[in-house]
């Protein structure tokens, strides 16, 4: 797969097959998000690769899916991720470390894609809780949890017309919508 391919058919998934993503994977996307870029090379960030299915429950528990769906919904327990990565930042060592997050995620995301992977960055966490479960220091910020799995659904990007808010179908397709690329475009001029 090549990267436009990947980054086209990234999607955020929350939908997953109860299948385990092996440990090397995980690391190898861990890896990815170590060779991104980084503001002046400070490189502050670190990752927990969560596996264990008693703290993959405990971290599913703090985490709030997909806001703009009504009712409020979550995974169901057979469409539960297998697996989680949780991002944390030393702020004291970079004031650049939100962009560097952006970056390290979306390598993580990708490559993902390319092992046939399905991601899906959640700020929405409860963060006392996994600050406790994994006894993570105080000088770290913790900034996230991307959910990794196997896909069981194929979410689908629509043209933004009026409302930014995705939403499902009836069918359970989950649909996207992205601003036209002619009104974020501007060249030699706004
Ligand atoms: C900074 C950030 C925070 C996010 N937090 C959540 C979250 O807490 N829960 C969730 O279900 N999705 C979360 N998302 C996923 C977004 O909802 C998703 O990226 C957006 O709807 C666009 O869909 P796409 O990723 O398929 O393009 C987050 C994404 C980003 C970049």
């Amino acid at each position: 797969m090549d990267v436009e391919e990947a980054i086209r058919i990234r999607r955020s998934i929350r939908r997953f097959k109860q299948k385990p993503v092996p440990v090397e994977m995980l690391e190898k996307l861990v890896d990815a998000a170590r060779v991104a870029p980084s503001g002046a090379n400070l490189q502050p960030l670190e990752y927990i690769v969560v596996t264990d299915a008693s703290l993959c429950d405990r971290v599913f528990e703090g985490l709030k899916w997909a806001g703009y769906l009504k009712p409020e919904w979550r995974p169901p327990e057979d469409e539960k991720p297998s697996a989680y990565i949780v991002v944390l930042a030393d702020k004291q060592k970079s004031p650049y470390y939100e962009v560097d997050i952006g970056l390290a995620a979306e390598n993580i995301m990708l490559l993902a894609v390319e092992y046939g992977l399905g991601c899906c960055v959640l700020r929405n966490i409860d963060k006392d809780e996994i600050r406790s479960l994994f006894s993570v220091p105080d000088y770290f910020y913790i900034d996230s949890v991307i959910a990794v799995g196997y896909p069981a659904e194929k979410p689908v990007v629509e043209e933004l017309r009026e409302s930014v808010e995705y939403w499902r179908d009836e069918q359970g397709t989950l649909h996207v919508p992205k601003r036209k690329l002619k009104d974020i475009l501007h060249i030699n001029r706004y």
